[in-house]
C-alpha cells in the first residue's frame, strides 16, 4: 500500500524542514522537495495534499520562483503558507502588493469565518507568526477572507470547494499558539489521511523492506555508537541478523567508557545477533597525532586514518553487497536531495573508502527526522542512554583538545567531561540543553592546592542551547551546578587547577574549540 503523503513543496523559506515535522506530528508522511519538482512527478507521487512554503521573494518581481496553474487543479488539497498563499492568490488571479506596514512576530489573528475547516476548534482571536513584507491585496474568483489581522485584511483565505487554504501567517512555528491545530486540520481532515504514519510501523515496514533488499547478501556498517549508525546497525540487525557486520573504530578519543558502551551493546552477548568488529586503534592515531597542533591538521590526520583502518577490515571481511550507512532526512535535504551519502560519511565517519566493492548503500533512516530516529531506536530495544546520546564529532577528543593531543590530556579531558555530565544530568539541567562537554584548554596557570603551588591546566566547560548546531547561545546553567562541577573537577581530575565556563556563542565562537 502507498504510504499516505503529503509534499511540502519548498519555495526556499525558512521553516520548511518544520513543516514537514509538524505533518508527521499528527501521524501523517511528509515530504519535502524543492519547488523545480515538476507537474508530472507529483501527479506520480500521488499526494494527499500540497503545503506551498514561505519564501523571501515576491511573486510579482522578474524571475519569482512560481508554479503551473493545473497545480490547483488536480484536485488535491492545498495549503499555501505566507509566500505559498501569495503565491496561489497572484496564479489563480489575485493580486499581491507590498503592505504599507510589515508584520513581522507575534500578532492577533481574528478568525472571521469559524466555518472554515482549516480553523475547526481555533479560537476566534489567536496569536500567530507574521513575517512578510507583501500581502494579498485582492482574492482570486470564488474565494473567501477567514482571518485577518489590524494591517493585514487577508490573513487567511479559501476556496473550500476546491480544497484550496492559504494564511498568510506561519501556522508551524510554536509561536503560533494553535498552529498545530491548523495544520493537524489540514493534514488529517482537509487531506482525508487516516494518520499511519507511525515509529512502531516504520521499523516493522523497513525491516521487511531490507530483508527483501539485501536477501542473503552481505552488509557492511561503520558504526560509531552515535545514535543514527547505532539504530541504522539495530535495525539491519533485525532484517539480516548475521549477514551484517559493524565495523567500530575506537580510535581512542571518544568520551570515558564510550568504546565499552558500545561493545557492550554491540557485542558479543549484547542486544544484537551481528558480526561486531571492534578495532582498538588508538595507538596508530595517537602515534599519527604526535607534536601535531594545528587543528585542521588534526582532523585530516584522523579522518584519513579513520579510513586507513575501515579500510583492512573490509577487505579482511572480503566481498560485500551493501554498505549501510545512518544518513537521515535533514542531511538528505540539506544537500539537495538525494546526493547526501557522500557528505554525510564524511562529516559522520571521515569518510568511507571508495573500494569497497559494494553494490549499492542502504540509508534505513533517510526519511525520518533525528527524534524519529530517537523513537526507532527506542522500539527496537536501544537504551535511553544511547537513544538521547548529544552528537559527538568524527573526530572525538581530539578536537577538544586544544594543541597537541597526549594520552594524558586525553584522560584528563574524559575525567572532566564525565563529571561535567554526570552533575549535569543529575540535577537535571541539561534539559533543553543541544550539547555539553569539557575540553581541554591548552592553557597551564598557576594555582594553590594544600598549601603547594600548582602549575596545571585549564579545563573550559561549554553548554550550548540550539535547534540546528548552525547557531548556538551558550546555555545560562545554574551557578551552583558550576560551582559543584568545577569543585570535582580540580579536586578529582590530576593535573587541573582551574575551570572555566565558555559564554560565547555561534557565532562569533563554533560549538567545538577546534
Ligand atoms: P561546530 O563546532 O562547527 O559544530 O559549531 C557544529 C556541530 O557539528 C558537530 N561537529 C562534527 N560532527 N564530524 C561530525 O560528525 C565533525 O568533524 C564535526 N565537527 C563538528 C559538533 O559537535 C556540533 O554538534
Amino acid at each position: 500500500m502507498q504510504q499516505e503523503t503529503i509534499l511540502v513543496l519548498d519555495f526556499g523559506g525558512q521553516y520548511n524542514q518544520l513543516i514537514a515535522r509538524r505533518v508527521r506530528e499528527c501521524n501523517v508522511y511528509a515530504v519535502v522537495r524543492p519547488c523545480s519538482v515538476s507537474l508530472s512527478e507529483i501527479k506520480e507521487m500521488n499526494p494527499k495534499g500540497i503545503i506551498l512554503t514561505g519564501g523571501p521573494e515576491s511573486v510579482y518581481k522578474e524571475n519569482a520562483l512560481l508554479y503551473d496553474k493545473e497545480l490547483f487543479e488536480l484536485n488535491i488539497p492545498v495549503l499555501g503558507i505566507c509566500y505559498g498563499s501569495q503565491l496561489m492568490a497572484h496564479i489563480l488571479g489575485g493580486r499581491v502588493e507590498p503592505a504599507e506596514t510589515s508584520e513581522y512576530g507575534h500578532t492577533e489573528v481574528k478568525i472571521s469565518d469559524s466555518s472554515s475547516k482549516l480553523f475547526e476548534g481555533v479560537s476566534e482571536n489567536t496569536i500567530c507568526w507574521m513575517s512578510h513584507t507583501d500581502r494579498v491585496t485582492a482574492l482570486p474568483q470564488n474565494f473567501k477572507v477567514t482571518a485577518s489581522t489590524k494591517n493585514c485584511p487577508v490573513a487567511a483565505f479559501e476556496n473550500a470547494e476546491k480544497k484550496l487554504y492559504a494564511t498568510q501567517f506561519h501556522p508551524e512555528v510554536m509561536h503560533t499558539v494553535e498552529g498545530a491545530k491548523m495544520i493537524a486540520n489540514f493534514a488529517r481532515k482537509i487531506c482525508k489521511t487516516g494518520g499511519n504514519w507511525q515509529m512502531d510501523t516504520f521499523a516493522k515496514d523497513e525491516i521487511a523492506r531490507l530483508k527483501t533488499k539485501i536477501g542473503d547478501g552481505k552488509v557492511l556498517c561503520a558504526l560509531s555508537g552515535g545514535v543514527d549508525s547505532s539504530v541504522a546497525a539495530a535495525l539491519l540487525s533485525k532484517a539480516v541478523g548475521k549477514q551484517l557486520t559493524c565495523v567500530f573504530v575506537d580510535h581512542g578519543l571518544l568520551r570515558k567508557n564510550e568504546g565499552d558502551e558500545v561493545e557492550a551493546v554491540f557485542g558479543a552477548g549484547g542486544d544484537f545477533d551481528l558480526n561486531f568488529i571492534r578495532v582498538n586503534a588508538k595507538d596508530r592515531f595517537y602515534a599519527k597525532l604526535k607534536g601535531v597542533t594545528e587543528p585542521e591538521k588534526k582532523r585530516k590526520i584522523i579522518g584519513e586514518e579513520f579510513i586507513r583502518v575501515f579500510e583492512e577490515e573490509a577487505k579482511k571481511i572480503g566481498a560485500v553487497d551493501f554498505l549501510a550507512q545512518g544518513t537521515i532526512y535533514p542531511d538528505v535535504i540539506e544537500s539537495g536531495l538525494g546526493k547526501s551519502a557522500v557528505i554525510k560519511s564524511h562529516h559522520n565517519v571521515g569518510g568511507l573508502p571508495d573500494f569497497v566493492d559494494f553494490k549499492e548503500i542502504v540509508e534505513p533512516l533517510r526519511l525520518l527526522f533525528k527524534d524519529e530516529v530517537r523513537k526507532v531506536g527506542r522500539e527496537l530495544g536501544l537504551s535511553e542512554k544511547l537513544v538521547e546520546r548529544q552528537p559527538f564529532p568524527g573526530p572525538g577528543l581530539g578536537i577538544r583538545i586544544i594543541g597537541e593531543v597526549t594520552e594524558e590530556k586525553i584522560k584528563i579531558v574524559q575525567d572532566a567531561d564525565a563529571i561535567y555530565r554526570e552533575e549535569l544530568e543529575k540535577a537535571g539541567a541539561n534539559k533543553n540543553i543541544g550539547q555539553y562537554f569539557a575540553a581541554l584548554t591548552n592553557m597551564r596557570s598557576v594555582g594553590v592546592m594544600g598549601d603547594g603551588r600548582t602549575y596545571d591546566y585549564a579545563i573550559a566547560l561549554r553548554a550550548v542551547v540550539t535547534s540546528d548546531f548552525m547557531t548556538a547561545e551558550a546555555a545560562k546553567l545554574p551557578w551552583e551546578v558550576l560551582a559543584k562541577v568545577t569543585t570535582r573537577i580540580v579536586n578529582e581530575v590530576k593535573g587541573v587547577n582551574r575551570v572555566f565556563y565558555d559564554c560565547t556563542g555561534k557565532p562569533p565562537g563554533t560549538i567545538e574549540f577546534e
